[in-house]
């Protein structure tokens, strides 16, 4: 069966295109009345990229669990909706149907509204990767709080600081998480987290690893005792909480050139709207797939294709707990031959990990029941997805290679399964409703091809982000205000020939390790909390597998050790304040950072050095003290 609004040949595509430019009211207006809406909207889209002001469906009321959940409980009540692998092969799967589903929301929705949390409350989920993480999200939706996941590898001061900043006063977690060999004390962080967070009321803590934990009198309370109360009073449904189309759905916290994370908000009607159209049309999902997305759903992508995309379409999704490489790097396709996964979704930097492996890790799975591939989360590398091809999609499965930002909420630019071409490299053609455009340095468009510039988007679709959490003029400086009219993106763009786009990657101060977004400047401040530290300076460097590897120059004072010592110390220390995904992988001791006369440091120079590339540093006759920067040089890791 396929879905009113999917896209069946390039030639639909084009003209979902063109509709959808010379009439995003309409377009929008159709796909979005094939879901179930409380009241309609009265319009489309009012917007204006100055204030920025975006509003799709005003007017209208919904609430998106039963999107995702109720309306398909006629016809596809006993059909999995959540499939869950643990970490551990040995340990056994779950289903959830998605009448399960619907039992365990409405639960755990009235959970929330025992324990105090109201329509617009910001709730902070910190928890692994467990068929409860999707439940603790969906019950906030359902009970119109606004949830905030944080991922697990975030530090107790990074959980914190996002708490503040959403002045969350609500917190669910769990003892712990496993990740490959590890087991991670996810409610020691929080306790952690907490001791600058008076304001907290309540942490709900879901029991997984069975580790000890210390539950505060008055503040914590357990998971499976509050549903057992629920239980005790007769399960009764929880009627979903009517939210506005423009209410926020979620906070998710991201990096930018700035040393402070910021809150995205999405809202709840252009969110659904547009991540439900770019699941079914990008994958070209086919209903009873299986989908499986390995991304983490404390990132956007585990956000809008584990949880919303593929459950407001009905779909399967696989959710799974541990990592690629663990108990052995053939972890993926043992999953893919256990399930008859349909659809693969991943991060180029586990494609080139597992490359890494070898082939003997393939030998007798059973990947014959992949149709479509995808990567997302950074530029893929065309040996990475030559191999993807071969080896997992034999030759006979498209690759789609899916552009978009935590701030996008959706795919923006990718080419859609078996549909629209696909180009090794590049993620091709914008989805209907997207305008991309590339930007000269004064803000000028570019319109000719075979060119690279800045990638901005003319026009809104309907999970453009809406405001950063707190701080509108964040919002509007960062992503509104480098060029007038136009949704900055951050990243630079090739446009071939054809007007297909390939990624270059981030024109700002944003490293991409792994698929994660690291500001520099985060990182920066992090490292200088280090006693010993005076000053530092961070850039990216290329990484086989990580896509970009950390590279970080300090100036140590020499009152703390000898220099393995002090690396460790400062590695220490970051993985402290953010969290082990953000230390840096090289670690150089510098007499001083080259700095203009102005004080500014010259990156550029830095990011060459650190490349490799120290023979072509380019103009430097602007720096203060040119001896440094030999210095830096003679001693490059
Ligand atoms: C990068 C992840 C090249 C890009 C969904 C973007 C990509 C940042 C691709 C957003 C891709 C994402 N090709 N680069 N297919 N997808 N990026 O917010 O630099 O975690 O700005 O969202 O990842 O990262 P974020």
């Amino acid at each position: 069966m396929s879905y009113p609004y999917q896209i069946n040949s390039f030639d639909e595509y084009q003209s979902a295109w063109k509709k959808s430019v010379e009439d995003p009211a309409g377009f929008w207006g159709d796909i979005a009345q094939h879901f179930q809406w409380k009241k309609p909207w009265e319009t489309v889209l009012e917007w204006n990229f100055k204030d920025p002001s975006i509003k799709w469906f005003s007017g209208a009321q919904l609430n998106i669990t039963e999107n995702c959940i109720d309306r398909h409980l006629a016809d596809k009540a006993n059909q999995p909706a959540i499939i869950w692998e643990p970490n551990d092969p040995k340990e056994h799967h779950r289903m959830l149907t998605y009448a399960q589903l619907h039992l365990k929301v409405n639960q755990f929705a009235h959970v929330l509204k025992n324990n105090g949390v109201k329509k617009g409350d910001r709730v902070c989920i910190y928890m692994g990767m467990i068929p409860e993480l999707a439940i603790a999200v969906l019950g906030c939706a359902r009970a119109g709080a606004v949830h905030s996941v944080v991922f697990g590898g975030f530090s107790a001061q990074s959980i914190a600081d996002r708490l503040q900043d959403a002045q969350a006063e609500f917190v669910i977690t769990c003892d712990g998480a496993f990740r490959g060999a590890k087991d991670i004390p996810l409610k020691n962080v929080i306790d952690d987290a907490l001791i600058s967070c008076p304001f907290v009321k309540r942490v709900i803590v879901y029991t997984h690893t069975r580790s000890a934990v210390s539950m505060i009198k008055g503040r914590d309370v357990w998971w499976e005792d509050e549903v057992r109360k629920v239980e005790t009073a007769g399960n009764p449904d929880f009627p979903a909480e009517v939210m506005e189309a423009e209410d926020p759905l979620f906070i998710l916290y991201t990096s930018g050139s700035t040393g402070k994370p910021k809150g995205v908000v999405h809202s709840c009607g252009g969110y659904m709207v547009y991540t439900n159209y770019t699941f079914i049309n990008v994958f070209q999902y086919k209903s009873q797939e299986v989908h499986f997305c390995t991304a983490d759903i404390g990132w956007i992508t585990g956000h809008s294709y584990i949880l919303y995309g593929p459950l407001s379409a009905g779909a399967t999704t696989l959710i799974f707990e541990g990592i690629p490489t663990y108990p052995d790097a053939g972890r993926f396709w043992d999953i893919v031959d256990k399930f008859k996964v349909n659809i693969l979704y991943t991060a180029p930097t586990a494609i080139r990990s597992l490359m890494a492996f070898g082939l003997g890790h393939l030998q007798n799975k059973d990947l014959s029941s992949l149709r479509v591939l995808g990567t997302v989360g950074e530029p893929i590398n065309e040996e990475a997805w030559h191999w993807y091809d071969e080896h997992i999609g034999k030759k006979r499965c498209p690759i789609v290679d899916t552009w978009w930002q935590t701030e996008t909420g959706g795919v923006l630019i990718s080419n859609m399964a078996g549909i629209t071409p696909s180009k090794p490299s590049y993620a091709t053609l914008p989805m209907p409703g997207v305008q991309p455009i590339l930007v000269d340095e004064k803000g000028d468009e570019i319109l000719e091809n075979n060119v690279t510039g800045n990638l901005c988007i003319k026009t809104p679709w309907p999970a453009t982000i809406r405001t950063t959490y707190g701080d509108h003029e964040r919002c509007r400086t960062n992503y509104f205000a480098t060029y007038e009219n136009l949704y900055f993106t951050g990243d630079g763009a090739f446009r071939d020939e054809n007007g297909y786009y390939r990624i270059t990657g981030r024109v700002d101060d944003v490293l991409n390790v792994s698929g994660h977004r690291i500001g520099t400047a985060e990182v920066e401040n992090a490292i200088n909390m280090h006693a010993g530290v005076v000053e530092s300076a961070v850039v990216g460097y290329p990484h086989d597998v990580k896509g970009q590897g950390i590279y970080a120059y300090v100036i140590y004072n020499g009152t703390h050790g000898d220099e393995a010592m002090v690396r460790k110390d400062i590695t220490a220390t970051v993985s402290r304040i953010i969290g082990p995904i953000a230390k840096p992988d090289k670690i150089q001791l510098v007499p001083g950072l080259p700095k203009t006369r102005s004080g500014k440091i010259m990156r550029r120079i830095l990011r060459k050095i650190a490349e490799g590339e120290i023979e072509n540093l380019g103009d430097t006759s602007t720096l203060l003290d040119p001896l440094v920067v030999e210095e830096i040089k003679k001693g490059r890791i």
